[in-house]
């Protein structure tokens, strides 16, 4: 377990685009890595992680980044972002949140419910009132924490990691609204 101290949440921009590709990746497949084909895996990683895709996505008006450090040190990220929902999602102003990582260190010490309120904040900050997610069948923790969060099960959707059809979970929150904010950037 790693010593979280004066740990910030805030809007990522291009400068941090190589860090974040570096996080990011990492995060992936220590999360993955071990239910999937090595090969399936490496596909998926050329093709989403590397500082050229994460600029491109730091500088995107529609997503939104939030970088969680501790003193300093990156230690989890969010991104929210403007994205067509499956049909399976039906309620009035969706956004996506479409990647969530916490640094497996930092596992169950209350940093992702922090990371959850700056997703909020992001959210609000698009005019969205639901957020959905889709989020791999076979990833228990992930789940159970998405509910305790707050969100529901609507249905499902396909996910590809390199060419292998996995079935994700869609969940759906209703955005909280600003009353409940702890995290910012500070
Ligand atoms: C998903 C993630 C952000 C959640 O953060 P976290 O700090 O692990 O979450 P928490 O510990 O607060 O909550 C997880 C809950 O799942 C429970 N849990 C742990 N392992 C579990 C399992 N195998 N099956 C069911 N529940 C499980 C925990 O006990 C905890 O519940 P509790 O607080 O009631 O005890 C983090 O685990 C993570 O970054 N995982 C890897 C990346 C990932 O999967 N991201 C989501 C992609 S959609």
């Amino acid at each position: 377990m790693i010593e979280l101290r004066n740990v910030t949440y805030c809007l990522g921009g291009v400068a941090d685009a190589a860090e974040l590709a570096e996080f990011a990746a990492r995060t992936f497949a220590d999360a993955f890595a071990a239910d999937n084909n090595p090969e399936d895996l490496e596909a998926h990683l050329s093709a989403n992680y590397g500082p050229g895709q994460q600029a491109a996505e730091l500088a995107d008006p529609s997503v939104r980044t939030i970088l969680a450090r501790s003193n300093g040190e990156l230690v989890a990220y969010a991104q929210v972002r403007r994205n067509a929902p499956p049909p399976c999602v039906t309620h009035a102003a969706p956004v996506e949140l479409h990647r969530f990582y916490v640094d497996s260190r930092a596992h169950g010490s209350g940093l992702a419910s922090e990371l959850m309120q700056a997703v909020d904040k992001a959210a609000r900050e698009f005019e969205g009132r639901h957020i959905w997610l889709g989020v791999w069948e076979r990833n228990p923790r992930a789940i159970a924490f998405y509910k305790k969060a707050g969100f529901i099960d609507v249905g499902n959707t396909i996910y590809m990691v390199g060419p292998d059809r996995q079935v994700d979970r869609v969940l759906v929150a209703s955005v909280r609204p600003p009353g409940s904010d702890t995290a910012s950037c500070r």
